[in-house]
């Protein structure tokens, strides 16, 4: 066992879905039973990039829920730096307040993508746009809730899981069965440390509830899906399951990496998204994105 915690499977938040059929990302509150306590897991604010237009309608629909029920958000997670949607957390944290979360490898992550957009000095690589940055083990509290927060790298280097009683939000730390994992290929990825990563959260017991940020439906071969289980993974993850080896998963995955494309929004995401979905700004404080040449 190496998990930094004894898991309790006997404490069972809900946990609401809300879909973005324009990144295939899934978005998650997750509430404490016993209060209006609630999070929000990996929130998306919309973009049309061929225009530049930035817009709300995914954030406010979750806005809207949590404020119909008269819930209090606590915190707002983020399970990584995304690279194919922009994060909503700092709008939802306007309407609604609560704090940012994130990996504490951000700093790395911030390292490498300030030097590919080549930001001044005036970008932060420690971390300080998020109001807390969590490390393997740490603990955060929903109401009467206890997150643990699990560092699970390999997608990226901050790749975080959080595991709360008997439901786990594992990023792209984990696809469902029939996807298999994510790639490991965006610099500061390792298809090695993701198959370390996976089997660690696949240590949770068998019945723990798996909840994806991503599914594409095989593609498009049967309907989107993004709960699983441990048990499930273990017996049937096409990538993963019991029985694969290191050497073998690190194989599949690089080959099959070398074959993907770059996610469509990865450019707009990432300046975004390493300073916890605030939009960059240029000299006279005009929100602008950038496009580096040749260097992804
Ligand atoms: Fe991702």
């Amino acid at each position: 066992m190496t998990l930094p915690f004894t898991p309790d499977t006997t404490v069972k938040p809900e946990v609401f879905s809300f879909f973005d059929k324009a990144t295939n990302t899934i978005s998650y509150i997750v509430k404490d039973p016993a209060s209006s306590a609630c999070a929000v897991i990996d929130s998306v604010m919309d973009i049309d990039y061929a225009a530049g237009r930035i817009s709300y309608e995914s954030s406010d629909q979750l806005i809207a829920f949590i404020t119909e029920k008269g819930w209090t958000l606590e915190w707002i997670l983020e399970t990584h730096v995304h690279a194919d949607h922009l994060s909503g957390a700092p709008y939802i944290q306007g309407k609604l307040g609560g704090k940012i979360g994130i990996g504490d490898k951000i700093t790395v992550v911030q390292d490498t993508f300030g030097k590919v957009f080549n930001e001044g000095t005036e970008f932060q690589r420690d971390g300080s746009q998020f109001d807390r940055l969590f490390v393997d083990g740490d603990t955060l509290s929903i109401g009467g809730l206890t997150a643990y927060a699990i560092h699970t790298p390999g997608h990226t280097p901050a790749c975080m899981t959080y595991v709360i009683g008997d439901a786990a939000f594992v990023g792209d730390t984990l696809f469902m069965p029939d996807a298999g994992s994510a790639r490991a290929d965006f610099p500061g990825g390792d298809a090695r440390t993701l198959y370390r990563s996976s089997r660690r959260v696949l240590e949770l017991p068998d019945k723990t509830r798996l909840f994806m940020c991503h599914d594409y439906g095989a593609d498009g071969k049967r309907e989107v899906h993004w709960e699983t289980t441990v048990g499930e993974e273990r017996l049937h993850n096409i990538h993963l399951k019991d029985g694969t080896s290191e050497d073998e998963f690190v194989r599949m995955r690089e080959a099959r990496d070398a074959t993907l494309a770059m996610p469509r929004l990865i450019i707009p995401s990432l300046q975004v998204n390493m300073r916890a979905g605030q939009i960059p700004t240029d000299k006279s404080g005009r929100p602008m994105l950038k496009v580096p040449v040749n260097a992804l």
